[in-house]
């Protein structure tokens, strides 16, 4: 019987490893598989919230790595996974997304000989300085299996001289994700955060967030913006860490812009499909937003996910409080793209994979 160990550490990991434990559990296929939690992320609102709401069983292993450095938290899930490697001793490792767990499992693997399947792979930011584009280079380049979630996936990794058989044109696991929420928000009441009409914040890229200068600026234009339409803030732990040290906190007192905790994916999902614009410096946002064709502001220079850009509702707008504050006259002014679905992002991405890594 092959055996699959499925890997995962942060909030973004969950939401891309649910569709295909759900996939794996449906029928007897004739895979073992289990389930490893680095521990990335321990917060509740981190983490174990996702596991409930995306009806997932508790982990096989949870490696309890917590916070450090980047060496730190890699070399930690290195050395615990590897234990679970020799013990388990799998086909396949299936490694998702771009955080520190997603690198620090796929080594382990590949330097014991197990096969690595990578899902969202052949994604490229061009910017060396983003601890995650280092860790999808690192990890594509070791790779076996590498599922593309988007055309420009395809030429990246041709371009890197992979094997065409290697690179599979699988869609967007995260939308299955999201589609398999938007039913189950049909019958579930989630309270209300808020009345539309309101615009909705995420922030924590440690190039906006790390700096006290640029996340000052950052939240000076946000609350410029909220003079004109309420803004609901969920903070990320780093970025309140940092508004504490940077004692920004203040600037948000009095203004209509409303700071939340992190939400759990529910609660978020029902606040952000609803909300007149989306301000982020988030991957997996970029990409929701155009799933469900609500406008997306992406805090940036660069993306790895340009599909969202070219074909969605995503605009790169820079990071500069002038820059956001342009932006949204235009977007005032109703200059919206027009937007389409990409291909193959119809909530059947975990189908695929699974079918394909049946075939061996
Ligand atoms: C990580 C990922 C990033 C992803 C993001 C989503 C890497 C390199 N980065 O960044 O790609 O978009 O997760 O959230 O893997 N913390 C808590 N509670 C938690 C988790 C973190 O308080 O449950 C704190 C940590 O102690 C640390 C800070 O938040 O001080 C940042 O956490 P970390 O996992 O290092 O990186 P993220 O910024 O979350």
């Amino acid at each position: 019987m092959r055996k699959f160990l499925i890997a995962a550490g942060a909030r973004p990991n969950f939401i891309k490893i649910a569709p295909l434990i759900h996939e794996l559990r449906r029928d007897d296929n004739g895979v073992a598989w289990k389930l490893i939690h680095t521990g990335q992320h321990y917060d509740y609102e981190m983490s174990e919230a996702f596991f409930d709401e995306f009806d997932l069983p508790k982990p096989d292993y949870f490696l309890n790595v917590g916070p450090g450095s980047h060496a730190e938290q890699t070399a930690r899930i290195m050395i615990e996974f590897e234990k679970i490697c020799l013990e388990e001793r799998p086909d396949v490792v299936i490694v998702v997304g771009d955080v520190n767990s997603t690198l620090a499992c796929s080594l382990t693997a590949k330097k014991l000989n197990i096969k690595v399947a990578h899902i969202e792979a052949g994604l490229r930011s061009g910017d060396m300085a983003m601890a995650e584009e280092i860790n999808r280079i690192a990890t594509d380049s070791i790779s076996d299996y590498l599922f593309v979630t988007e055309k420009s996936g395809i030429a990246n990794l041709r371009r890197e001289g992979k094997r065409e058989e290697q690179i599979i044109f699988t869609g967007n696991i995260m939308i299955d994700t999201l589609y398999y929420c938007l039913k189950k928000l049909e019958t579930l009441s989630v309270e209300k955060i808020a009345d539309p009409p309101y615009a909705v914040l995420t922030l924590h890229r440690p190039s906006n967030v790390d700096n006290k200068f640029k996340l000052e600026d950052i939240l000076r234009a946000m609350v410029e913006i909220s003079r004109d339409i309420p803004l609901y803030f969920p903070v990320h732990p780093r970025t309140k860490g940092n508004m504490e040290k940077f004692h920004l906190n203040n600037l948000l007192e009095n203004t209509n812009i409303s700071v939340l905790p992190p939400l759990p994916y529910l609660a978020f999902l029902s606040l952000w499909k609803d909300a007149a614009l989306v301000l982020t410096d988030s991957g997996g946002i970029q990409e929701e937003t155009t799933a469900l064709g609500v406008a997306c502001f992406t805090i940036r220079d660069n993306t790895e996910r340009p599909i969202t850009v070219e074909e969605g509702t995503n605009l790169l707008i820079g990071t500069t409080g002038g820059k956001i504050l342009r932006a949204y006259d235009d977007f005032k002014r109703g200059l919206q793209k027009a937007s389409r679905i990409p291909d193959l992002w119809d909530g059947r991405t975990a189908k695929r994979i699974v079918d394909r890594l049946l075939v061996g």
